[in-house]
C-alpha cells in the first residue's frame, strides 16, 4: 500500500498545535480507510480473476499485456472486435474492458411502451424539418461544418415531437443535447482514469461531466443525428448514387402527389439501402445487445457466465463478415436493394429497420429499439430535403473522415467540412 506509507510518513514531521494534529489525524484516518479498501479491492479483483468464465480472449495471444488489451479495447474497439471475431466465429469469447456499466439513465417501462406503442410518426416531421432547416441557399459550393447543425436540427425536431414547442426553442437544453457525446466521451474517459470501485464516489465531480444530464432521450437523438451525418458523409464521397437516389424520391412524391408519407417513404427502397449501408459501416455504435448477467448463466455449451459479467454481440465485426456481406469492406449503396428485389420473399426483408441476427444495428430480441420506426422516418425525411436541395460533394483532398471513436461508440468529427452548392439557386 505504498499511498498508505507515504502520507503516514508525511504526518510524522508535521505535528504542531493541536488544529495541524486533528488535520492531520484526519488525513491519517481517511489514508487508513483508503489502504483498507485498496486492499479489499486488491482480494476482490484476485477472487473476480478466479470467478471469471475461462473463455477465449480477444488478442489474447497478440498482445499479453491485459493493460494494453484494454487500452486497445479503448481506443481500437472495431479491429479488436474483428479479431476476436475471426478467430472465435460461433464461439463466446472474452474481451478485456474496463467497465462496469456507466449508467446514463433510462427510460422507466411506462415510456417505453409509449414509444413502442402510441407514438406514430407523421406529417408532423416534415413540417419541422422544413422549420428548422439549418444550412443557407449557397450559389455556389461553400464549406459547412455540417455535424453540429444536423445535430441541432435533430435534437429540435426531437424535442418538439417528444416534448412540446417550448423544448424545441429552449437554446440552454439543444445546448446540453448537442454537447452530450462530446461530454460523454470526454467524461466517461476521465472517470475509467479513476479505480472502479472509487467510481460510484467520484463520478460527479469527474471533469467533463458540467455539460452532461440523466437525459435518456439525447443519446437516442445523438444516434439519429451522427447517422444522418454519417450518410451526408456517404453522399458527399460516393457521389455516383445521387442521380438514382433523386430520381426514386421524385418518382415516389409524383405519384404520391408531392406528399410525403409513411406509405411513400416505403416505397424508396433505394434510399433505404443506402442508409442501411452507411449504419453497417459506420453505426453510432460497434456493440450491440449489450446485456448484464443478473444471475449465473450456464450456457448450452457448459460455458459458465458468472453473475455481473457483461454480453454484447460484435455488431462491427459482424458487419465485416465476407460469409455474409459480399466485398463487406465497400460501400455498396445499392446493397440492400439488390437483395430486396432477389424475390418476393425478400421485399420485406433488407430494410433499414429489420431486425435480425445479421441486422444487429437496433440491437436484437425483446429489447432492440422500438424508436427505429420513428428513427427511419425522420432520418429520411432529412435525407431527402439534403439530396433534393443541394449538390454536396467533399473538400477537393478528402478521403472519407476518420470518425472519432471510444470504446465502441462512433462519432463523425464535428470539424469535417462538406460543400453544399443550392440546386435550384
Ligand atoms: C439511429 C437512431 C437509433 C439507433 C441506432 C438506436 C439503437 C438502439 C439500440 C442498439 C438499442 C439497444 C437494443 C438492444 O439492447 O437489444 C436501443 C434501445 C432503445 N431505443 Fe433506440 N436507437 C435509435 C433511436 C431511437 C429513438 C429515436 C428512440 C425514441 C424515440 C429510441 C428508443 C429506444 C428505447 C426506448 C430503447 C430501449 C428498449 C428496451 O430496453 O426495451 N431509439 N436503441
Amino acid at each position: 500500500m505504498p499511498f498508505t506509507i507515504t502520507v503516514f510518513g508525511f504526518l510524522e514531521n508535521s505535528f504542531h498545535g493541536s488544529y495541524v494534529w486533528w488535520t492531520w489525524a484526519v488525513v491519517f484516518v481517511l489514508s487508513l480507510v483508503l489502504g483498507f479498501v485498496h486492499f479489499v479491492h486488491f482480494f476482490n479483483s484476485i477472487a473476480d480473476s478466479r470467478r471469471s468464465p475461462k473463455l477465449p480472449i480477444a488478442l489474447g495471444d497478440e498482445i499479453p499485456s491485459k493493460k494494453e488489451r484494454i487500452q486497445r479495447y479503448s481506443t481500437d474497439t472495431r479491429n479488436l472486435l474483428i479479431n476476436g471475431y475471426t478467430k472465435f466465429k460461433d464461439q463466446v469469447f472474452g474481451i478485456d474492458t474496463t467497465e462496469e456499466y456507466t449508467k446514463l439513465g433510462n427510460l422507466t417501462e411506462e415510456q417505453i411502451y409509449v414509444v413502442n406503442k402510441e407514438l406514430n410518426p407523421s406529417l408532423l416531421i416534415h413540417q419541422l424539418v422544413q422549420d428548422f432547416w439549418p444550412v443557407d441557399d449557397f450559389e455556389s459550393f461553400t464549406p459547412v461544418k455540417a455535424y453540429p447543425k444536423i445535430n441541432r436540427l435533430v435534437s429540435r425536431v426531437c424535442a418538439r415531437f417528444f416534448q412540446g414547442t417550448d423544448a424545441a426553442h429552449d437554446e440552454r437544453w439543444l445546448d446540453v443535447a448537442a454537447d452530450y457525446i462530446h461530454s460523454a466521451i470526454v467524461w466517461t474517459g476521465n472517470l475509467k482514469k479513476w479505480p472502479r470501485y472509487l467510481r460510484p464516489l467520484v463520478w460527479r465531480f469527474v471533469s467533463g461531466r458540467h455539460n452532461m444530464m440523466n437525459q435518456f432521450e439525447i443519446g437516442k437523438y445523438i444516434a439519429m443525428s451522427t447517422t444522418v451525418m454519417q450518410c451526408l458523409i456517404d453522399v458527399s464521397v460516393y457521389n455516383q448514387y445521387v442521380p438514382e437516389l433523386r430520381e426514386e424520391i421524385s418518382r415516389v412524391l409524383e405519384a404520391s402527389g408531392g406528399v410525403v408519407t409513411k406509405q411513400s417513404l416505403q416505397q424508396m427502397f433505394k434510399l433505404d439501402s443506402f442508409i442501411k449501408e452507411t449504419q453497417r459501416l459506420n453505426a453510432p455504435d460497434l456493440m450491440s445487445f449489450q446485456r448484464k448477467v443478473q444471475a449465473p448463466l450456464t450456457l448450452s455449451n457448459g460455458v459458465l457466465i458468472p453473475k455481473g459479467a457483461r454480453l454484447m454481440l460484435p455488431t462491427g465485426a459482424i458487419n465485416m463478415d465476407a460469409q455474409i456481406f459480399e466485398g463487406p469492406e465497400h460501400f455498396d449503396g445499392l446493397r440492400f436493394y439488390k437483395k430486396r428485389l432477389e424475390s418476393e420473399e425478400s421485399r420485406n426483408k433488407y430494410q433499414l429497420v429489420t431486425v435480425g441476427k445479421t441486422d444487429l444495428a437496433w440491437g436484437y430480441g425483446r429489447h432492440a429499439c422500438p424508436g427505429r420506426f420513428i428513427a427511419d422516418v425522420t432520418i429520411k425525411l432529412i435525407m431527402i430535403e439534403f439530396l433534393m436541395k443541394y449538390d454536396m460533394k467533399r473538400p477537393e483532398s478528402g478521403a472519407r473522415p476518420k470518425n472519432i471513436e471510444f470504446e465502441g461508440v462512433l462519432t463523425p468529427d464535428p470539424d469535417w467540412e462538406l460543400l453544399f452548392k443550392c440546386r435550384s439557386c
